[in-house]
């Protein structure tokens, strides 16, 4: 058999990802790397501007993994947040919910003192 060197390279590529797979799933960054795609609207660390949409900081783990499932099922109606969580897997959604989960929640701003 004729060495061929595009072959050689292509395993030894195949070999060396396969380390980096496990490592993937261990990486403590993972939740808030994913949970990241969410801070343009839910504010940086869950906290986002005046409420809207609703703060994520804080809230039950399982809650918010439950309400992010629904919305992939459709059971509860989004404008947006169904397109978004389509695109995770559970196993995605289990570690943004843990994230979020252990975000500390911003204290609640009262509103502008009224001038008479
Ligand atoms: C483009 C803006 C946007 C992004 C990005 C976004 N969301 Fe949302 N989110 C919304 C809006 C708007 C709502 C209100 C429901 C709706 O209309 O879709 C919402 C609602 C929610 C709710 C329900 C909150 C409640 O108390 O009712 C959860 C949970 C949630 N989002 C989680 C996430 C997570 C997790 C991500 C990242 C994977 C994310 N969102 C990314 C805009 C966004």
């Amino acid at each position: 058999m004729k060495f061929s060197f595009a072959r050689a390279l292509g395993l030894s590529a195949l070999f060396s990802l396969a380390p980096a797979l496990p490592s993937l799933a261990q990486d403590s960054n993972a939740g808030r790397n994913l949970a990241a795609n969410c801070f343009t609207c839910h504010g940086t660390n869950g906290n986002s501007a005046g409420g809207v949409p609703p703060s994520l900081a804080g809230r039950d783990r399982s809650e918010l993994f439950q309400t992010m499932k629904d919305f992939q099922s459709g059971k509860r109606p989004a404008t947006i947040m169904h397109q978004h969580a389509k695109g995770y897997t559970d196993q995605q959604l289990q570690l943004i919910a843990a994230y979020f989960a252990a975000q500390k929640p911003a204290p609640a701003r009262l509103p502008a003192k009224a001038s008479y």
